[in-house]
C-alpha cells in the first residue's frame, strides 16, 4: 500500500491510496466513507467501460448507480444537470458523498458536479484508466467542455482517490499506451527512474511502480502550486503542440501529447541544452506512440497554439527541459516554434 498526500497551505487536501486489489478489500466501504461524520449516503457514477466495476462498488456501498455517456460525451452541461437532478431526487446533503468510478472524462465531470452541487459536496474518485490514475484524478482540476475542451470548471480536490492497480493492469493495450504518454511525461519532468522503467520495459512496465511514481510527481507539483501560477505549468510539457495537434487532427490525447513531447524535446535541445531528445523519441516509439504528426497545415497548428488558454500576453511560452527532471518555462520565438513543429513533420 502506498499513500500519497497533496497538501495545500501545510494541510492535507487530498489522500491518494495505491494498492493492487484495493476495490476487493473487505473494508472498502470504511475506506471510502469512514472519514465522514454520521452515516453518509453515497451516489455512485460510472461510464460504459467502468460499469461493471462501478456496479460492484455501488452494491458494496448500498448506493444507487448512474452510468453517464462515454468519453467526452459525458463532459457536457446537460449531463451535469441530469446529475444534479438525480442528487435532488436522493435529497442529497453536504454530509453525503459522491463517488466517481471511471476514466478521466468521468472523474472530470463528476468532480465538477460534486464541486458545485450545494456549493460543494465531498467526492471520492476511483480512477479505472491509467490516464485517469496518473493524471486526471490527481490534482483537483474538474471541468466540462463548452465549445472548447475544459473551458468551464473549478479547482477542488477530491477528499480521497483510490487506485486499484490490479484494475489498471488489466486494461487493453490501447488504454495502457494512452496513459503511458502522461506517465512517461511525469518521468521527464520529475523522475528519471520512471523514464528508465519505460525505456527498459515499454508497455510491460510494472503498473504499480509506474502509478506510484507518476502520482508522486504530480502530487508534489500540485502541492507546490495548486492554481497553476507557476510550477504546475511543468505538467503541460508536450501539451502546447499536443493540444493543437489533438484538435487539428482529431487524434487521442495520449498520442497528441507524445507528438507534442517530441516537438518540445526538439525546442529544448536548441534552446535549453537538452541532450536526451533522441532518447525520448526512442522510448515513445517503443511504447507504440506516434512521434510524427499526421499531415496538417502549418498555419492551422500555429493558430491553435496561439489560442491555447495557457498562452501569455507576452507571446507563447512553452515548458521545456534543460535535462531530465529539470523543467523550465520559457518564451519561444516563431522560428523556435517552426523548428519544433518541423521535428514532428509539420511545416
Ligand atoms: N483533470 C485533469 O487534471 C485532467 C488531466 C488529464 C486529462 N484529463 C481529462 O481526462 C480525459 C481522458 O481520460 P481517459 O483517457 O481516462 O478517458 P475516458 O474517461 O474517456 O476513458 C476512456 C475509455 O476507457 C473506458 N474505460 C474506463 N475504465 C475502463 C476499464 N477499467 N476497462 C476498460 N475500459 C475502460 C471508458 O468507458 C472510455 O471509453 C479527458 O477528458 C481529459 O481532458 C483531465
Ligand atoms: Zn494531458
Amino acid at each position: 500500500v502506498t499513500q500519497i498526500v497533496i497538501t495545500q497551505g501545510g494541510a492535507v487536501a487530498s489522500t491518494i491510496r495505491v494498492e493492487s486489489g484495493l476495490l476487493s478489500r473487505p473494508d472498502l466501504v470504511d475506506l471510502i466513507k469512514g472519514h465522514l461524520p454520521g452515516s453518509p449516503r453515497t451516489a455512485v457514477f460510472g461510464q460504459p467501460g467502468s460499469e461493471g466495476i462501478a456496479r460492484k462498488v455501488a452494491e458494496r456501498l448500498d448506493a444507487g448507480l448512474r452510468v453517464l455517456p462515454d468519453r467526452e460525451d459525458a463532459k457536457q452541461l446537460d449531463v451535469v444537470e441530469e446529475a444534479y437532478l438525480w442528487l435532488n431526487d436522493l435529497a442529497f446533503t453536504r454530509n453525503d458523498l459522491v463517488v466517481a468510478v471511471g476514466g478521466g472524462a468521468l472523474t472530470d465531470v463528476v468532480g465538477f458536479v460534486a464541486a458545485t452541487y450545494l456549493r460543494g459536496v465531498p467526492v471520492v474518485l476511483l480512477p479505472t484508466t491509467l490516464l485517469g490514475a496518473v493524471d486526471a484524478a490527481i490534482g483537483g482540476k474538474t471541468g466540462v467542455n463548452v465549445g472548447g475542451k475544459n473551458l468551464a470548471g473549478v479547482f477542488r480536490h477530491p477528499e480521497k482517490v483510490f487506485i486499484d492497480t490490479g484494475v489498471i493492469a488489466a486494461l487493453p493495450p490501447e488504454l495502457l499506451r494512452e496513459g503511458a504518454a502522461e506517465a512517461v511525461k511525469a518521468g521527464w519532468i520529475g523522475d528519471p527512474e520512471l523514464v528508465r522503467i519505460y525505456e527498459t520495459r515499454g508497455l510491460d512496465a510494472p503498473v504499480d511502480d509506474v502509478v506510484r511514481r507518476a502520482v508522486a510527481v504530480k502530487a508534489a507539483v500540485v502541492s507546490a502550486d495548486f492554481r497553476e501560477a507557476g510550477r504546475r505549468a511543468w505538467l503541460n510539457y508536450g501539451h502546447t503542440v499536443g493540444h493543437a495537434v489533438e484538435m487539428a487532427a482529431g487524434i487521442s490525447h495520449g498520442a497528441a501529447v507524445s507528438i507534442g513531447m517530441v516537438a518540445a524535446g526538439a525546442v529544448s535541445k536548441t534552446k535549453a541544452g537538452f541532450g536526451e531528445a533522441e532518447r525520448q523519441r526512442a522510448i515513445l516509439e517503443k511504447l507504440g506512440l506516434p512521434v510524427v504528426s499526421p499531415q496538417l497545415p502549418f498555419a492551422d497548428v500555429t493558430r491553435l497554439m496561439a489560442l491555447d488558454k495557457k498562452r501569455d500576453d507576452g507571446g507563447l511560452r512553452m515548458t521545456l527541459l534543460r535535462g531530465i527532471a529539470d523543467p523550465v518555462v520559457l518564451p519561444v520565438t516563431d522560428s523556435e516554434v517552426r523548428d519544433g513543429l518541423a521535428a514532428v513533420g509539420i511545416s
